[in-house]
C-alpha cells in the first residue's frame, strides 16, 4: 500500500512544522496497517500522534470505514473532512474556558488500489478522554467535576447562541480532561452542524415527506448523562480508596 497525495488544503504553515511528506505518508500507511500506537480509536477515525512532532496529531478517516458504517442509508452522515476542519477552526477561535484542538491542515490521499483516506492534522491535546477514564486510565488530579461540567455547559450554550453550532455527538469519547489543569477539552466535530437558517432544527433530519429520518442527541441532555456517569465513577473510586 503506497499512498499518494491528491490534495492539501488549509495550510497554515505558520503554526505547524511537520516531518517530510514521505515520512508522514509512511506513518499513515503503518497506522492503517497495524491500527497500533494510536491516541484514540473512534467509530470513524484513528487518531495518531506524529512521531516527528509530538505537539501534533492526525485524525485518519478511511472512506471504506465510513461506507461500512453509514453505507446503507447514509445516516448519520459523517461530516466531510473540510467541513469538520472549518467547524473546528471556528470553535477553536471562540476562546473561553474549554480547550479545543487547533486544526492545521487536511490531506486527501489514495493508495494504488484507489483506497481513499482523509487526514486532518491538529494540535495534540495533553488530555485523557472520559471514555478512557471509564476504561481505567488515571483521572487527572486537578479535575473538579462541578466546575468542569459548568464550564462545558456554558461553552456549549455559547456555541449554540453565538456560533449557531451544535456538536451533536456529546459523549464520553469526545470530552477530554487536560492532564495538567483538569480543564475540559471538547473534540470531534465530525457530526456537528452550523445552522444557517433560524427555522432549521439542529437535532432532527427529515426526509422529503417531513418524516423524521434520524435524531441526534440533544447536546445539553447528553452532557448531563456524561456528567452523571463520571460522577458515579468518581464515587466508586472514592469508596474503593476508603477501603484501602
Ligand atoms: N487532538 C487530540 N489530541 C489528543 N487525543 C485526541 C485528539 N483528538 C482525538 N483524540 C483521541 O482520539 C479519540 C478519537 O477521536 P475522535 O473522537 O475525533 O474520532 P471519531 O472516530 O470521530 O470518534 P467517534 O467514535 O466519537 O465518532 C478520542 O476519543 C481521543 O481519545
Ligand atoms: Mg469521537
Amino acid at each position: 500500500m503506497k499512498f499518494e497525495i491528491d490534495s492539501i488544503e488549509h495550510i497554515d504553515t505558520g503554526t505547524i512544522e511537520l516531518p517530510s511528506t514521505q515520512t508522514i505518508l509512511a506513518e499513515i500507511e503503518e497506522a492503517i496497517a497495524t491500527e497500533g500506537s494510536f491516541l484514540g480509536n473512534g467509530k470513524t477515525a484513528l487518531v495518531h500522534s506524529i512521531k516527528g512532532n509530538p505537539r501534533y496529531c492526525m485524525k485518519i478517516i478511511q472512506d471504506q470505514r465510513l461506507d461500512d458504517l453509514y453505507g446503507i442509508d447514509g445516516h448519520p452522515p459523517h461530516n466531510d473532512i473540510d467541513l469538520e476542519f472549518e467547524l473546528l477552526s471556528e470553535v477553536a477561535s471562540l476562546g473561553g474556558a474549554v480547550k479545543i484542538p487547533k486544526p492545521c491542515l487536511t490531506w486527501k490521499i489514495h493508495d494504488e488500489n484507489g483506497k481513499k483516506v482523509k487526514v486532518m492534522f491538529m494540535t495534540r491535546m495533553d488530555a485523557v478522554s472520559i471514555k478512557d477514564v471509564h476504561e481505567g486510565s488515571p483521572i487527572p488530579e486537578k479535575l473538579k467535576s462541578d466546575e468542569f461540567f459548568k464550564k462545558l455547559k456554558e461553552f456549549i450554550v455559547r456555541l449554540h447562541e453565538e456560533a449557531h453550532i451544535y456538536h451533536r455527538d456529546i459523549a464520553s469519547s469526545n470530552i477530554m480532561i487536560e492532564i495538567a489543569t483538569g480543564d475540559p477539552v471538547l473534540i470531534d466535530f465530525g457530526d456537528s452542524i452550523k445552522l444557517r437558517d433560524p427555522d432549521e432544527r439542529p437535532y432532527t433530519v427529515r426526509d422529503s415527506l417531513g418524516r423524521v429520518k434520524y435524531s441526534y442527541p440533544n447536546d445539553l441532555n447528553a452532557l448531563e448523562e456524561v456528567k452523571r456517569l463520571l460522577e458515579v465513577k468518581l464515587l466508586t473510586i472514592d469508596k474503593n480508596q476508603q477501603k484501602l
